[in-house]
This record gives structure tokens, sequence and C-alpha cells, in this order.
């Protein structure tokens, strides 16, 4: 059996050959495709906490701040924002894309456009609310209440009922969620 084709022992090279290409052409593909497939995964943001949807130790709003994803595994959705990879990734905002780690906000360039997010920090807001109370009469001292922060979070509104820039996406969520958001910006240095 030197020879399985020994008529055609002229084109067992030029065979070999094509196979050899052909896996080389298919190994391309498979890698291409994983590219394809796989690199937007690289890019989303890693699971903050293995095991996003069950329970963990971590106190929900800070959960909800980092991951978008409430303690008992329910997503926070929302409206508008810039359109940020969305639907090409399939990943979605949460509010540390924005306001950054600290609380402190900062510059993003987003959709090739630059924004702007503010210092979501109590202090800083209580300042804002401050400024915003009432036209033209700054109150210092006016505190800022879980209302306005659903007047910011869900309607997208300042205190006094101006309206944020819509990079500012406004959120569906519940008023517990709320609650325990606005308590993980108090408890930011
Ligand atoms: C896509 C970016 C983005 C994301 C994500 C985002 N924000 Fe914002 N946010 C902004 C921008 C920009 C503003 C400023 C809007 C303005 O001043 O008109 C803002 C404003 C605010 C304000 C009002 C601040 C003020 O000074 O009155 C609050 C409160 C706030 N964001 C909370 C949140 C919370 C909570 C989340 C997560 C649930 C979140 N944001 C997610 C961009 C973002």
């Amino acid at each position: 059996m030197s020879n399985p084709h020994p008529e055609t022992g002229s084109s067992a090279l030029p065979k070999r050959a094509a196979t050899i290409l052909l896996a080389l052409g298919l190994a391309g593909l498979s890698l291409a495709c994983g590219m394809l497939f796989n690199a937007p995964v690289a890019f989303r943001r890693p699971p903050l906490f293995p095991g996003q949807e069950k329970p963990t130790g971590i106190p929900n709003g800070q959960r909800i701040y980092f991951t978008g994803v409430d303690s008992q595994g329910q997503r926070i959705r929302y409206k508008g924002g810039p359109p940020y990879g969305g639907m090409m990734m399939g990943a979605y905002l949460a509010c540390v894309d924005c306001h950054a780690p600290d609380g402190r906000g900062g510059l993003h360039t987003m959709h090739m456009q630059v924004m702007e997010a503010p210092d979501i920090r109590y202090a800083a807001l209580r300042d804002e609310a401050g400024e915003h109370a009432n036209e033209g009469h700054e109150d210092e001292h006016r505190d800022y209440t879980l209302e306005d922060f659903r007047l910011a979070v869900v309607e997208g509104k300042h205190p006094d009922g101006e309206p944020l820039s819509t990079d500012m996406p406004r959120w569906q969520i519940s008023d517990q969620d709320l609650a325990d958001l606005l308590e993980f910006l108090k408890s930011l240095p």
C-alpha cells in the first residue's frame, strides 16, 4: 500500500497541498469568526461581582451603581442617553460608566461626542439642589431629598423642574432601588 492512488500519483502532492490549504483556510475562518463574535465580549465590562444574578453581600445601591443590576437580579432599564455601543455589543450602561467609580463624574467621549457627567456624591447633589432651589433664590441649606433624586434619575429634571441634558439616561427604577442608590451616594467620601 505504497500509493493508494497509483493512477493519479502525480496529483497526490497538489491534493495534499489542497488539504493543507483547506485546513489553513478553516483555521483562519474560525479565527475570524471568533474575533467577530467573541471580541465584543472582551470589550464588555467584566462582571464586577461574579454570579451577578445571585444574591451577594454587596449593598443593593452599590450593586446597581456598578452593574445596573439590583439584588433581585433585575436590570435597571433606561431610555435615552448616548447610543453607546448598546446595540452593537449588547452592553448596558450603569451609573459608573459616566459618573465614575468614585461618583465624581468626568469627561467622556461617547459616540464621538464629548460629554461631561457631573459629580453626584451626596454633598455635590446638595450644593446643586441649593443652586437650583428656586429661580433666583439660592438656598445653600436646602437638602437634597429622595424626591429630588427621583426627579433627576427617573424624569431627567433638576430639582426646579428644568430638564437635564439627554446625555443622562432616564431610568425605570423601583422606589426601593432608588432609595438604596441614594444611600450608596451618601456613603461615597
Ligand atoms: C451615559 C452617561 C450617564 C449615565 C450612564 C448616568 N448618568 Fe447621570 N448624568 C449624566 C449627565 C451627562 C448628567 C448631567 C446632565 C445635565 O446636567 O444636564 C447627569 C446627571 C445626573 C444627576 C443630576 C446631577 C445634578 O447635578 O443635578 C443625577 C442625580 C444622576 N445623573 C444620577 C445618575 C444615576 C443614579 C445613574 C445610574 C442609575 C446615572 N446618573 C447614570 C450622565 C449619565
